[in-house]
């Protein structure tokens, strides 16, 4: 490795409110955090669609592309072999990020769809017959609805959907009726995009299993926020994305359990998932090249393990227990906005809050927000099911990230006392 810089740890210190971060040397290593929108400073809070990087990891991304590119897993050559180990490296990062049992579980994809469609594809073949079931939810990002329609089309599957309450819980009571004989496998996401929840996953998973049910946990909203361990869980598939978490885009990963990957054909064909090919007759590579066909997002994978050496650092749970303080103070304080509802009012929640305010348009809300320099998501955030569900065109999403901060909330609601004098 040439010229790679090395992470450098922050310090760190406990504040009155128990926060145990230091902001502003948090803030420092995010140079987009510095800009100003309009002439306003930038306040991001889409963090849910996308997260922004630090300078450790686009540090990362551009010392590979500088010092270190090749090809990998192909070449005898020097840089070859120093690509090779740097993204082996990254898949080891991911493993112990996850406590994955074998690094070879740990899956690249270019983000969470990919991973999903990966399963839907691949276990839909091996295991799904006619007449057999799958069970989603009602929350789910549509990536996680559409791939497995598309898989009960191709293989005479039943698609079944657990219902939400009021509150945007899951009705588990219904998830334990309409698991049956035939139910082969439950989608379900971790951590809801759209209302925050966070859904009792390890019980979850614990009646899936007692029923022969394969659990897949689309995890692109918790991973950011919250310690995983995918052995403790004994999720059979996770999937995550790396832009959620400081990461690059167009990475993915997809853990799955060995003997399940093992029996599931490739989901993609070509170079490097291969043992030996010919005209007779072609074998298939080990996990976990089988499923990666062709040369991989290298760069993607530098950038992942500055990611989540980044995150470590921190640590998941101060991560977790700070965006919980910013997700109690935004909640309490949107509430004296007049007229406002908010939409997900989960027991547990992650920083997610989704609104709308009586008589306006989420897009009008969004469009003005912008003005001041605010970055928020509207519209139905790819869960139509849940926009239907509560009979609305779509909210105004604000998602929370560790570099956040209460003024920053202040921001927003002073923003939103704006947008009801200009519009009502
Ligand atoms: N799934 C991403 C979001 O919730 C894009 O915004």
């Amino acid at each position: 490795m040439t010229n790679q810089k090395t992470f450098n740890p922050q310090p760190m210190s406990a504040d009155k409110a128990g926060s145990t971060f230091n902001l502003e040397v948090i803030r420092a290593d995010f140079p987009i955090l510095q800009t100003k929108i309009y002439g306003k400073p930038l306040v991001y809070f889409d963090n849910g669609a996308s997260s922004q990087r630090p300078i450790q990891v686009i540090d990362a991304i551009s010392n590979y592309y500088k010092n270190d590119h090749s090809n990998i897993h192909r070449g005898v050559h020097h840089l070859s072999a120093v690509a090779t180990e740097q993204y082996e490296q990254a898949r080891e990062a991911v493993r112990k990020f996850i406590n994955a049992k074998h690094d070879y579980e740990c899956i690249f994809t270019s983000g969470t769809t990919e991973s999903i469609n990966l399963v839907a594809y691949s276990f839909s073949k091996q295991f799904i017959d006619k007449g057999d079931e799958i069970i989603v939810t009602e929350m789910e990002h549509h990536s996680n609805i559409v791939p497995w329609q598309i898989a009960c089309e191709e293989r005479g599957g039943i698609l079944k959907v657990v219902p939400i309450n009021n509150h945007g819980e899951l009705e588990t009571n219904e998830l334990k009726n309409l698991i049956g004989p035939k139910t082969k496998l439950l989608a379900i996401t971790h951590v809801s995009n759209t209302l925050g929840t966070v859904n009792p996953i390890k019980e979850i998973i614990e009646f899936a299993h007692q029923n022969n049910v394969v659990v897949l946990i689309d995890g692109a909203q918790a991973v950011p926020h919250m310690a995983v361990d995918v052995q403790d869980l004994n999720a059979d598939f996770y999937a995550f994305s790396l832009h959620k978490m400081c990461g690059p885009t167009g990475v993915g990963i997809l853990y799955g359990k060995e003997d399940l990957l093992k029996e599931m054909p490739p989901y993609r064909s070509g170079g490097s998932m291969i043992k030996n090919v010919s005209f007779s007759g072609t074998s298939y590579g080990d996990l976990p090249h089988k499923f990666e066909a062709g040369t991989p997002n290298i760069a993607g994978g530098i950038g992942t393990k500055a990611a989540i050496d980044y995150l470590l650092n921190l640590g998941m749970e101060n991560i977790n227990v700070y965006e919980q303080e910013l997700l109690n103070y935004a909640t309490q304080k949107i509430q004296k906005v007049d007229g406002l509802k908010i939409i997900g009012t989960a027991n547990k929640k992650a920083g997610v809050l989704s609104f709308l305010i009586e008589g306006i348009h989420p897009y009008d809300t969004g469009a003005i927000l912008d003005q001041l320099g605010i970055a928020v998501r509207t519209g139905h955030h790819c869960t139509e099911p849940i926009m239907k569900c509560y009979n609305i065109p779509g909210t105004v999403r604000a998602s929370f990230a560790f570099y956040n901060t209460k003024e920053e909330i202040d921001v927003l609601i002073e923003g939103l006392f704006r947008v009801r004098k200009m519009l009502l």
